[in-house]
Order: structure tokens, then C-alpha cells, then sequence
């Protein structure tokens, strides 16, 4: 009894010294991209061994936000409905505009957070919370929880987080305008007789969890809302601007899930009674709000002015009056660093212009302290189109670590969206991410070409079981056993008959069909194979070993084909 034990705990050793010292030449390209997707977020999920992400459309009918998995942050599998089921039941409060999910999950009460932004048309609500029954982007965050990574996720609350951010100093030069709002004043001095303050809509939310465990919630303000003046070009722009404001935790605490997140007491009526004279509604019978929250700027075309953020600011004429003139500034991520010294260094990705620019893309600025103030890197935008490699429209996308492993020597990824021509859809893509705190670099690798899968992923497994008298179904695993998906484009099963002639062997997807294959020493290989970049070979053969100079062995099953063996045991090579 005694040995047995003991035999067991050194077998598990031996596997767990094995496993930390897997390798794979298994890569992965963005070449061929398979997964339509846009504003991606992404998380590790330890519970389930794989990789979440949330994306605004991929939702089927009657759901909302499309939810994706992966092994290896490349290839990714679709699952079925989406994160809030759109019924009464998900307790849905926002009439439109249902944006840019992101979803947290909280290790000691055992609960998913899912953030999202959604827009009221109702007036009487729009007038809650934005004083004029006629604000037209009146958009908000709201939270659902849920047990799982994968839904479905009920909105805590039927209403959006209890937050009101205004702007005091705002000249409101909607109030001079009419829909569909595209010709602002002209003039600085006409834009200066509007009525100061606004409510500011918002969306893009992005939690960020300091280590001092205060916690910070980043949000994009809506364009809408917000002319304003510049003296480079003598005109009104319409900007999103990146801000943040601290939230209560009350809500992270909560072992039921069931308190919203509210805005933390520091922020909360900041701006009461500004400006003065201010009226909290226009009609009596559309009661307008009477908080007005505080927030601090992050990031916007004033504070560090970047010529690669102006790429909207003539679309007026360009368009021959059918679009505003803008800048954007959204889609931000927050994660944080120290440098060598060991001072505090947060990093913001975010989005500028629009995706159908060519100068669409990915910068970054960094602060050393959580509410800034950020400077922009003089090396923006980080990521942006890239014609001779076919990939466009690059940009909204989140921070992960390979398998959610922030500390240390972190390997980061950038997932976000792009698009592998200039007419097509929004897809999953997957860049390399350097932080270098000393240098306060941020760089991306190459978007395309055949890029090192994510640290964790290997050893893989291989297993297939008969699923008729000529079929088998194979799966293939990362480490934490969460299984590829073989329909994937990046993914694919090479299989062939030996020691049989005039075998035919079939592959489709996970299933492997073989007919005519006698003899009693015929044999079935079954080997995985990954996608690559180059179009004269473009499949590579996996191959893994189990430390340095160890022989390297192919990801591959070998099935016995003589009938009386083929539904028994399958041996497997590695
Ligand atoms: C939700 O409830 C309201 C009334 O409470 C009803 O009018 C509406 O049809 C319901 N919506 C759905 C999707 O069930
Ligand atoms: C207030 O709103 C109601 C409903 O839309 C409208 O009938 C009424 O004329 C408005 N009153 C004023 C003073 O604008
Ligand atoms: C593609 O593969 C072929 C055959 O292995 C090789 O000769 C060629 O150099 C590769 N091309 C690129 C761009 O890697
Ligand atoms: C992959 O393995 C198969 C079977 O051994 C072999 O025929 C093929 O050439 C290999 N492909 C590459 C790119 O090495």
C-alpha cells in the first residue's frame, strides 16, 4: 500500500516535470483568419483550461454578444447562442447599440462579470439620464453575471451601472444644431453662445483591477455630444474621448452577485451644482437626472496631439455633407507594469479613427498613476493596416497573458479585430505584445507569417475512437484539455493507410473515413497538422518533445485496422 503510494506521487512528478518542459513547433498565422468577431475581448479561464473571447455581433437570434473559445488564442470555436439571452428573463434595459463585452471573473465568490455598453431610445429614459428626451446617443454600461464563462448571463440590475458623468465646461453646440447634427457652428465664437454642461453617453468599458484593490473602470464618451473647436484645422470635430473614474466594490464582494457596481464616493456629484443656472430637465414630464458624476481624462487629441488621429477630420467634404467631421479615440485596455526601479507604470491601448480608414489602427500611452496623466507614445500607432501582408482595419482589441499568467516574465497578446481586405468582415486576429517598462516600448511582433503559439499549450494529446464500421472521430488537446476545433481552417488531421494497398482514406473535420483497407497488419495514422503562412506548403506537421534535446515525436495516433482489433484500444505514439 505504502509503495503504491508512493510509486503514484513520483509518477505525477515525473508527468508535472514533463509537462513544464513540453515544447511544440506548432504555430499558428493570421494569414487566413476563420473566426468573424469584432471588439474582441479576451480571458484565460483556468476552470475550463481555454481561452474566452466576447465580440459585439456572433450572437444567434434571440441573443446578444457572440462568445468564442480556444486552446491556443488562434484557432477558436463558436458556441452556440451568445452571452444574454434578449428576453425579459436577462432583465435587458438598453433598447440598441449592444457594444464591446468584456467579462471578469472573480476567483473567490466563484462569478462571471459581463460588461457591456447598450443605448436607450425610450425618451423618458433618455431623459433620465441624459436630460433631453431627444439626446440621441444615449448610451450606458451595464453589468450581467452568471456561473460560467459561457452564459447565460442576467443583467444584475433592469438599468445600467450608477453612474452620471457630466461635463460642466462643455458648450453643448448640439443645442445650436440641427438632426442630423452634421454641420456644427463655424465659428468658436458661435459655438461659445451654447448653454454650458452635458450628461456624457458612454460605452467601451474596460475594468481595470489595481493591486492597491481599487478599482477603475475606463470608458470611451461618445463622439455625440462632443464638438469640439480646433484652432489647427478652424473647425468643430466631433471626438470619443478616453476617460476613467474609480468604482465602489462593493459589487466585487458581494458573494451573491447582486449589487450593480456604482461609482466610488470621490467621484460621485463631483460637479454638483456646476454649471450654474443648470436645469435638470426641459419638460416637466421628462424628469432629467440630478447627479453629476466626476471622471478624469485619459486620452483625447488635446492632450498630446498625433497627426495619424486625424484622418476623419475633412469627412464632411469628403462626403459630400453625409458624415461628421471626427476623431475617435476608443476600445482602450489597461494593464500594469514595473520598471527596474519598481515605480508603477500603466500602459492604455486604444483605437483611432475609423475601421474603414487606412490609418485606422492601435496606439498606446502610458502614466504612472492609474488616473494618469497618460502620455502618448511618439511610436503610435503600434498596429495599423498592412496591404502587402492583406490585413486591414486593425484594432479594438484586449490584453491576455498566455494562460492568464500576468506576473513575471508575462507573455502578453494583443487580440483584436481586423480584416484581410478592405471590403470584408471583422475577424479574430492575434499579435504578439512587448512591454519593455524600462524603455516604456510597447511593440507587436509580426501580424502575419507563422508565429510561436501562446506558452502552456503543449504537451497536446490525440485520441480517436470508432464511430462507425469505416469512421472515427479524433480529438486533439492542448495540456488542459480543451479540445481544437478540427473545422477550424487553422487546424486540420492528415491521415493515411499502412500496410494496405488501395486503402481510401477521407478526412473531414474530426472524422477520419477509411474503406478497403485489408490485411492484418494494415494500419491507421492519424497525424495533426496546424495551418501556415506559406501558400507552396501551406500545412505544417506538428511535432512536440518533452525537453531539450529530447527526440521530437509527430502529434499522432496509429490505429490497428484488422476488424477484430479496430474497436478495441488505440495506441497512441505520444
Ligand atoms: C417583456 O415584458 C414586457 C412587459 O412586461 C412585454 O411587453 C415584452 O413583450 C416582454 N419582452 C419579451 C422579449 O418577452
Ligand atoms: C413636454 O413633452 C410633452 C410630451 O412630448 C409635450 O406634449 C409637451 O408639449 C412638452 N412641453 C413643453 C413645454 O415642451
Ligand atoms: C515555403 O515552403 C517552401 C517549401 O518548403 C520553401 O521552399 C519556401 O522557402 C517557403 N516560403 C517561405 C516564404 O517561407
Ligand atoms: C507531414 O507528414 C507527412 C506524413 O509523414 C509527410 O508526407 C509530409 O511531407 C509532412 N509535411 C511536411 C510539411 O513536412
Amino acid at each position: 500500500m505504502f509503495k503504491a503510494i508512493v510509486a503514484a506521487v513520483a509518477s505525477f512528478l515525473h508527468i508535472q516535470a514533463a509537462t513544464a518542459g513540453w515544447t511544440s513547433d506548432a504555430t499558428y498565422t493570421n494569414a487566413k483568419p476563420a473566426t468573424l468577431a469584432a471588439d474582441p475581448y479576451v480571458r484565460w479561464d483556468a476552470k475550463t483550461g481555454q481561452y474566452w473571447a466576447y465580440s459585439t455581433d456572433g450572437a444567434e437570434d434571440g441573443w446578444l454578444f457572440g462568445i468564442y473559445t480556444s486552446p491556443d488564442l488562434a484557432t477558436w470555436h463558436k458556441q452556440p447562442g451568445g452571452a444574454i439571452r434578449n428576453s425579459n428573463e436577462s432583465r435587458i434595459w438598453a433598447n440598441d447599440w449592444f457594444w464591446a463585452p468584456e467579462c471578469y471573473y472573480n476567483e473567490k465568490t466563484g462569478w462571471y462579470f459581463f460588461f457591456y455598453a447598450g443605448r436607450y431610445t425610450d425618451p423618458q429614459k433618455v431623459a433620465a439620464y441624459f436630460k433631453y428626451p431627444d439626446f440621441e446617443e444615449a448610451s450606458k454600461v451595464g453589468v450581467a453575471v452568471s456561473r460560467s464563462p459561457g452564459g447565460p448571463f442576467i443583467n444584475i440590475d433592469q438599468k445600467p451601472i450608477d453612474y452620471f458623468p457630466f461635463d460642466p465646461d462643455y458648450r453643448d453646440v448640439n443645442l445650436l444644431m440641427s438632426p442630423p447634427y452634421l454641420v456644427p457652428p463655424a465659428t468658436l465664437v458661435e459655438g461659445n453662445t451654447a448653454p454650458l454642461g452635458t450628461y456624457i453617453p458612454f460605452i467601451d468599458p474596460n475594468v481595470f483591477f489595481d493591486d492597491d484593490g481599487s478599482i477603475w473602470l475606463f470608458f470611451s464618451r461618445n463622439a455625440y455630444r462632443n464638438w469640439v473647436w480646433s484652432a489647427e484645422f478652424a473647425r468643430y470635430v466631433e471626438e470619443s474621448n478616453i476617460y476613467a473614474v474609480r468604482l465602489d466594490d462593493a459589487w466585487w464582494r458581494d458573494p451573491h452577485a447582486r449589487t450593480m457596481p456604482a461609482v466610488h464616493a470621490s467621484f460621485r456629484d463631483a460637479h454638483k451644482g456646476e454649471p450654474k443656472d443648470w436645469q435638470t430637465s426641459v419638460n416637466a414630464s421628462f424628469p432629467g437626472p440630478t447627479r453629476k458624476d466626476g471622471w478624469v481624462p485619459v486620452i483625447s487629441y488635446k492632450l498630446g496631439p498625433q497627426v495619424w488621429e486625424n484622418a476623419h477630420v475633412y469627412d464632411y467634404e469628403a462626403s459630400q455633407g453625409t458624415r461628421k467631421n471626427r476623431r475617435w479615440s476608443e476600445g482602450s485596455t489597461t494593464i500594469k507594469r514595473r520598471d527596474s526601479a519598481g515605480n508603477a507604470v500603466y500602459f492604455l491601448t486604444y483605437s483611432a479613427n475609423n475601421f474603414e480608414s487606412p490609418d485606422y489602427g492601435v496606439g498606446y500611452a502610458y502614466a504612472s498613476k492609474v488616473s494618469g496623466p497618460y502620455t502618448k507614445s511618439p511610436s503610435n500607432p503600434i498596429l495599423s493596416q498592412d496591404p502587402s501582408k492583406s490585413i486591414y482595419s486593425t484594432g479594438h482589441g484586449s490584453i491576455v497573458a498566455a494562460q492568464g499568467k500576468e506576473s513575471g516574465n508575462a507573455e502578453l497578446f494583443y487580440t483584436h479585430h481586423a480584416r484581410p481586405s478592405t471590403s470584408a468582415g471583422r475577424y479574430l486576429y492575434n499579435a504578439r505584445l512587448f512591454v519593455e517598462p524600462d524603455s516604456l516600448y510597447v511593440g507587436f511582433g509580426p501580424s502575419a507569417g507563422d508565429l510561436r503559439l501562446p506558452r502552456g499549450v503543449a504537451p497536446f494529446s490525440i485520441a480517436a475512437k470508432p464511430s462507425s464500421a469505416s469512421a472515427w472521430d479524433v480529438t486533439v488537446r492542448s495540456a488542459s484539455g480543451a479540445e481544437f476545433d478540427l473545422a477550424n481552417p487553422g487546424n486540420r488531421l492528415l491521415a493515411w493507410v499502412e500496410g494496405a494497398t488501395g486503402a481510401q482514406v477521407s478526412v473531414q473535420g474530426s472524422t477520419v473515413h477509411v474503406s478497403g483497407a485489408t490485411g492484418s497488419n494494415a494500419k491507421l495514422y492519424v497525424r495533426y497538422q496546424r495551418a501556415r503562412w506559406n501558400e507552396t506548403e501551406p500545412w505544417a506537421n506538428v511535432s512536440q518533445s518533452s525537453g531539450i534535446g529530447a527526440k521530437a515525436q509527430f502529434v499522432q495516433t496509429v490505429l490497428p485496422l484488422s476488424r477484430h482489433q479496430k474497436r478495441g484500444e488505440l495506441e497512441e505514439e505520444l
